[in-house]
């Protein structure tokens, strides 16, 4: 059902509900009522009614809505002191309309989530978080719909960007850092989308059939770091079936696993629409439906009266939204300040942007380039840079500096010629936008055109003109829909065009050109990237965009972001495709996760497929020597860890901040592995030449074991295993071992989450 469509139903339900008379709860109490009942009281005194309603939230468009644009808001109880609570999208930023508080508010972009993964800098990630924090709490709001966690299994997911990474270590540090940065501010974070939300297509209905072991490897493993070490206030369910049910009406999954086996003691929601069966996700444990709508409410009452549902379940689901909301700012009378520190958010993510970019070439030390500098800005990406994608990740900032915009402030200058002449295109754009679907927006519509066809003659006169050029490579996506091979991964014949032309113009004046990748995933650039002499991947860097990217390409900032995910020769490579974005793949009901553990790197290394810039990957202006090694204790300790110490020097002659990347290899064992995998990582302080950082990092032993679905229990085998660090998988100069003496089960779980389909996982050590 198109969106619109569902939000033009679900109002039409609000105003039923309201002509039902069952709008007690709904007037939205902006401060508590000094009366505060204990939970036990407040649940005991409770009506059905007031039940049924507390565990759905206030409706699609509230229109008594204090913030408004927000997502949602829980039903609140004044009598009983239980105020609403106020949540609000989404990753990248606080999500809410412009208008507000008789003021227009616009609030800070910060770079998405994939751009952040790049940075592998876990204390950067939470002072984002604190900062979103800070706007949510000023804002006069309550939580967060974020981070969204799901793995990138393919490059063509619509919401990639709004996700980490392919590789669940990097993934759930990321997420755990993110909450505990927005928690921090008393506010709540919410993890989403639990689970195996890793295409858009179908979304409402598709099932996705996972086996025990990937699940509990790749999909669960991310959401269980961040569960375990950020503690989240919330965890929203996806849309999708998970091996035959909707993940909100999976009791498996949310009482066996999330509440057992991780001990989860917070609140769970749906997502927006989520599911299609009130009542068993009242079973499952999914305490709260969000927006909420009268038939759900309905839906509830009758079966607590006709003994389908026991009110005890309810009860149990009520305790966890108050405890949720009795933590809100707002519930604890918090004076909301209006005023954020805007200024200081800004600062904070033009540096997070420039150091969550990727260097993947630097031919002849092309960059940095002085910024006196004449440039050529080609691709309307250069005027029209994307700093976030769409959907709910969208964030309504006051204004994205654009690439041009940022050399500019850097001090290059600007190509008038080619300035104006993108310029008229744009606007052309945006006069042509036409409102087709949601997720396309008008904000968006400069992003979402295609590339701009530009004459040779006027290519020619720029190379005689500047002293360098600049190609911007766009790609934009958002939530609903995925992108399409051609679409989105391929260059389309205009950019190909562009890049051979300004390549062939500069170069005949032995002048460079530098390519950047203002991309929401990993797209193809084995065709082109011999032509060009630098390629920097910008991702979606947030609303000083322009002003980052300068920051790298002036030698401000040495570049220090790594892959989060593989860069593939060609899309075929990617050991999802053939199960993407299911089956059928033009109106897919199930998508089989056949791949099975073998998710990005783990297949690409294990299989020898040549990607064409690994997960990991990235260059830096400075250059890094490891030495002393040491790896103690050289047995795992049964329950232990061991820690792994080594130098890292900048011997080269700029600064810069290296990423440590830890790969274990595990021994041939009873079950079959990845050649490598990511164990641990670190980021240094930023080295002048000629410093050195010791570095530490601690590898458990679930870290090491793998998840054996016969004993559903994570075990590690006995041999010797490899540890390896550097730079990225290209480059791990440093090596050495530990010992697990004997079988080590590390924990037993519980059994569940069987497929429902049969699924056969990949193993492609075992079929040598
Ligand atoms: C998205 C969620 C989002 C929610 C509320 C849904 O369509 O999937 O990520 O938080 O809407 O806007």
């Amino acid at each position: 059902m198109a969106f619109a469509e569902r939000n033009e139903k679900m109002m039409k339900r609000q105003i039923l509900l309201i002509v039902a008379g069952l709008t007690a709860g709904f007037s939205l109490s902006a401060q508590p009522s000094m009366k505060r009942n204990s939970d036990i009281e407040v649940i005991k005194t409770m009506k059905l009614i007031e039940k049924a309603s507390m565990v759905c939230g206030t409706g699609w468009n509230d229109s008594s809505q204090m913030v408004t644009g927000v997502a949602g808001t829980t039903f609140g109880l004044p009598e009983y002191g239980i105020t609403n609570a106020l949540l609000t999208d989404g990753p990248a930023g606080v999500r809410i309309n412009v208008d507000q508080f008789g003021t227009k508010v616009h609030t800070t972009a910060f770079p998405v989530n994939t751009a952040m993964a790049a940075t592998w800098d876990l204390a950067l990630e939470e002072a984002v978080g604190a900062a979103v924090g800070e706007e949510i709490k000023d804002l006069n709001m309550d939580a967060i719909l974020a981070p969204a966690i799901n793995i990138q299994r393919n490059p063509l997911c619509g919401r990639n960007f709004e996700y980490y990474s392919e590789d669940p270590l990097l993934a759930g540090k990321m997420a755990a850092s993110y909450i505990r940065g927005v928690q921090s501010e008393g506010v709540g974070a919410t993890l989403k989308h639990f689970v195996a939300n890793n295409s858009e297509t179908n979304r409402f209905t598709v099932n996705c059939v996972v086996s025990q072991r990937a699940l509990r490897e790749i999909y669960l493993r991310a959401f269980e770091i961040a569960v375990r070490e950020g503690r989240p206030w919330a965890v929203m369910t996806s849309y999708n079936r998970l091996n035959g049910f909707y993940t909100s009406q999976n009791h498996e999954l949310l009482k066996d696993v999330l509440r057992g086996d991780w001990n989860y003691n917070g609140m769970v929601m749906t997502d927006w629409g989520g599911g299609n069966d009130p009542v068993a996700q009242m079973k499952a444990g999914n305490d709260l439906l969000m927006p909420g709508n009268y038939d759900q409410i309905k839906g509830i009452v009758e079966a607590v009266k006709d003994k389908v549902l026991d009110e005890a379940t309810l009860d149990e689901n009520i305790g966890h939204i108050l405890t949720f909301v009795r933590k809100t700012p707002r519930y604890r009378g918090y004076q909301p300040t209006l005023a954020p520190d805007f200024a200081a958010h800004r600062k904070l993510v033009r540096k997070a942007g420039a150091e969550g970019m990727v260097l993947l070439k630097n031919s002849g030390s092309m960059l940095p380039v002085a910024s006196r500098k004449k440039v050529a800005l080609f691709g309307k990406g250069s005027y029209a840079t994307a700093g976030c994608g769409t959907g709910s990740g969208y964030v309504n900032a006051e204004h994205f500096v654009t690439l041009e915009e940022g050399m500019a402030n850097s001090g290059y200058r600007v190509d008038e010629t080619l300035k104006s002449a993108y310029g008229a295109y744009i606007k052309k754009a945006f006069a042509d936008w036409k409102e087709t679907e949601w997720y396309f927006p008008k904000e968006a519509a400069a992003i979402y055109a295609t590339e701009m066809e530009i004459d040779e003659a006027s290519v020619r006169a720029a190379a005689v003109r500047d002293n360098f050029a600049v190609i911007t490579i766009q790609r934009c996506s958002g939530e609903g829909w995925d992108r399409k091979e051609k679409d989105y991964f391929e260059l389309s014949p205009a950019e190909s065009d562009l890049i051979s032309e300004v390549t062939a113009a500069f170069h005949a004046r032995r002048k460079k050109v530098v390519v950047v990748l203002n991309v929401s995933s990993a797209i193809e650039t084995v065709s082109w990237r011999d032509k060009v002499d630098a390629i920097l991947v910008s991702w979606l860097p947030g609303e000083e965009a322009g002003n980052s990217i300068a920051d790298v390409l002036t030698g401000k900032v040495s570049p220090c972001g790594r892959l989060p995910m593989t860069f593939p020769e060609k899309y075929s490579d990617e050991p999802s495709t053939g199960n993407f974005p299911g089956e059928p793949a033009d109106n897919p009901a199930n998508v089989f996760y056949s791949e099975g553990i073998y998710v990005g790197y783990r297949y690409f290394a294990t299989v020898g497929v040549k990607a064409a810039y690994p997960f990991g990957y990235g260059l830096s202006y400075a250059t890094f020597k490891y030495s002393n090694m040491w790896v103690d204790p050289k047995f795992f300790p049964e329950g232990g860890k061991v820690t792994v110490s080594f130098s890292v020097t900048n011997v080269g002659k700029k600064a810069g901040r290296e990423v440590c990347e830890l790969y274990v290899e595990a021994p041939n064992g009873t079950i079959d592995k990845p050649v490598y995998e990511l164990k641990g990582f670190a980021k240094t302080r930023l080295l002048q030449p000629g410093e050195f950082e010791n570095v530490s990092i601690e590898i458990n032993s679930k870290e090491i074991a793998s998840y054996w679905s016969g004993m559903h229990a994570w075990v590690a085998d006995e041999g010797e295993y490899k540890v390896s660090v550097g730079s990225s998988p290209t480059s791990l100069p440093l090596e050495s071992i530990f010992t697990v003496r004997n079988r080590i089960v590390v924990e037993t779980t519980s059994d569940v989450l069987y497929p429902n389909l049969p699924v056969e996982d990949m193993e492609p050590r075992v079929q040598e």
